[in-house]
């Protein structure tokens, strides 16, 4: 005959066996391993036998009790498994997915990307400025006199402690002379703000590339050489580059940049496309003034600089009509450069 213990412990398994859910698992487990349930009953009880019988009885109820426990355990381990499983199973893995929402490049960081390769592969270097400048690295220091009309409120943000929104990238043409001597040859990527009357083609915030380079015997060849190559390789073989006389402060000759591409929408126009230049010799200097130094002798270095509008060259080469287009954030125009 079992010990009425082994009874239980099978009575028990059976149960745990036959429960489908975790509800009546719990049911089970509170019958028997509850306070009041069928095994601490039998814990009071083993006070009621005598010395002889009462650790072979204790021994047995310990043996039930983990047997119960491990069981019960395992069944809730399958059980919950097979809720997984089931969930899973209605899955119609046919069904199409969400489809993750995927971003891309706005139009201006992909013509930037474009033109910073191209003038990386001709061996500039990165250079950098704050956006928000001195009066003095934005004019000043670029030979602009005080009463130039780009220093006008009319044409300027300027901040209540007399620092401004750069008007230009140039700023970091100054910069870049301030940290470091001759040889120089470096691009500065950039916004530049002005307090234009929003239309087609200007915009309160626009974006240039600057370019500095100083060497010794640098002559407008190299000027007209590079941003020949540039251009052709931006629009292709067939661009037409033109270099027309012009007047900048900080330049001296200065010279504006047209492009023509029959690769173009536009093909038969001429595009202003950039401002450049021999670097002034008063540009040399006030960079000498700021450093305490000679290091930019302009009876030893020469150098020429540029200062591309990228807005404009996005609107040529994507053919885009208006330059508000870029700031506007609608999806339908930026999917079209996804
Ligand atoms: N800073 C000028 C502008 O924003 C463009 C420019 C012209 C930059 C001549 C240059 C330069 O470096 O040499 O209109």
């Amino acid at each position: 005959m079992p010990h009425p213990l082994e009874q239980l412990r099978d009575d028990a398994l059976r149960e745990i066996g036959d429960a489908h859910d975790e509800k009546a698992l719990d049911a089970v487990r509170v019958r028997h391993l509850g306070r009041s349930g069928s095994i601490s009953a039998w814990g009071e009880q083993m006070k009621t036998l005598g010395k002889e019988e009462r650790p072979v009885v204790g021994k047995l109820l310990n043996e039930t009790r983990i047997a119960v426990t491990v069981a019960i355990e395992e069944r809730a381990g399958t059980l919950r498994s097979q809720k997984e499983n089931e969930a899973v199973a209605n899955i119609d893995i046919s069904l199409p997915g969400t489809p993750s929402e995927r971003g891309s490049l706005h139009p201006i960081t992909q013509i930037l990307d474009r033109a910073i390769a191209i003038f990386r592969r001709m061996g500039f270097a990165l250079a950098d400025g704050p956006d928000i400048e001195t009066e003095w690295h934005c004019f000043d220091a670029l030979n602009t006199p005080p009463e130039h009309p780009a220093r006008n409120e009319q044409d300027t943000f300027y901040l209540p402690d007399g620092r401004l929104l750069r008007t230009h990238t140039s700023t970091v043409q100054i910069r870049t002379m301030q940290a470091a001597p001759p040889p120089i040859r470096v691009i500065a990527p950039g916004a530049a703000y002005r307090r234009d009357e929003v239309d087609a083609t200007h915009s309160a915030q626009f974006h240039q590339i600057e370019g500095l380079y100083v060497d010794e015997n640098v002559s407008v060849a190299d000027l007209k050489g590079t941003l020949e190559f540039f251009m052709r390789e931006l629009f292709g073989a067939e661009t037409e580059v033109q270099f027309r006389p012009h007047y900048f402060p900080f330049t001296e000759p200065s010279l504006e940049i047209y492009v023509k591409s029959k690769a173009l929408k536009k093909g038969d126009q001429w595009i202003e496309v950039a401002g450049s230049g021999m670097v002034h010799p008063a540009v040399f200097e006030a960079a000498n003034k700021e450093r305490g130094d000679k290091a930019y002798d302009p009876e030893k270095w020469t150098g020429y600089a540029f200062g591309l509008g990228m807005d404009r060259l996005a609107m040529i080469l994507f053919d885009i009509p208006d330059i508000r287009l870029f700031a506007q954030n609608d999806l339908r125009f930026l999917r079209q450069f996804a």
